[in-house]
């Protein structure tokens, strides 16, 4: 950068505080997503931590009253000794800030091996609007065509307006609306049922989107 920060007059830095100053020339926060298969000492407290934020913010993909962190610790472990669930975490300069998982299908349920759930996607408050979201939901993406996966399906409650603009803007098709899906302070909330066609080679017409 050139010109004097501190000469009078020049207009580039008139109006910003000092504090503003270095922000604005802080380097871009790190985003990076991956798979984990092990979660070790700090990463695993930094997804318990960011859980707690999420369940505190009101959308802990499912918990309403904050679990014991025992009980968080021994969920994140559970998850990954589920040989259906695969978890990939989202970090923001390094720190885990979020997660998301792919449920496969069962060997059973070969009706339906074509399609995998994307379950449980969350970023802490604090990590919020950097993009980590939409990353974190392109590596799923990847992950699970690599699996053979053809349609992907996720579910999100109609008041978590983020995730709906996420979804909708990433090319999921909501296909139907179910009237009982959670329930949150004696209420019940409506679901919206996402899908993503992730073969080119499967074509399906939609119903229009339910309302
Ligand atoms: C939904 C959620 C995962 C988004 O995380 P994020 O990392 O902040 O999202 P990103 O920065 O990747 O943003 C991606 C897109 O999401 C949408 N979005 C994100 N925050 C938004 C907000 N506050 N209002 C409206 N849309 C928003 C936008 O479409 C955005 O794209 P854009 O930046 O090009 O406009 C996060 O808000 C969250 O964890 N919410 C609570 C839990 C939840 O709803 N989980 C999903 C269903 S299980």
């Amino acid at each position: 950068m050139t010109g004097d920060p501190d000469k009078p007059g020049d207009s580039r830095f008139e109006d910003i505080t000092p504090a503003e100053r270095l922000a604005s020339e802080a380097p871009e926060p790190k985003v990076q997503t991956e798979e984990a298969s092990i979660l070790k000492g700090v990463d695993l407290e930094d997804l318990c931590d960011a859980t707690e934020k999420a369940i505190e913010d009101g959308g802990g993909f499912g918990w309403l009253r904050m679990p014991p962190r025992e009980t968080l610790e021994r969920y994140w472990q559970g998850v990954l000794a589920n040989p259906v669930r695969r978890l990939f975490v989202a970090r923001l300069d390094g720190v885990i800030a979020g997660s998301a998982q792919l449920i496969k299908p069962t060997r059973n349920n070969e009706a339906q091996a074509f399609a995998a759930q994307l379950m449980s996607a969350f970023i802490a408050p604090w990590a919020r609007g950097y993009g980590l979201a939409r990353r974190l939901t392109e590596t799923v993406e990847i992950a699970a065509k690599a699996e053979g996966i053809a349609v992907l399906k996720l579910d999100v409650r109609e008041t978590q307006q983020a995730a709906i603009r996420l979804y909708d803007s990433m090319g999921y098709h909501r296909y139907a609306i179910d009237p009982v899906y959670a329930r949150v302070g004696g209420r019940f909330v409506r679901g919206y049922c996402y899908a993503k066609v992730l073969d080119p080679a499967v074509s399906v017409t939609w119903a229009p989107t339910p309302q």
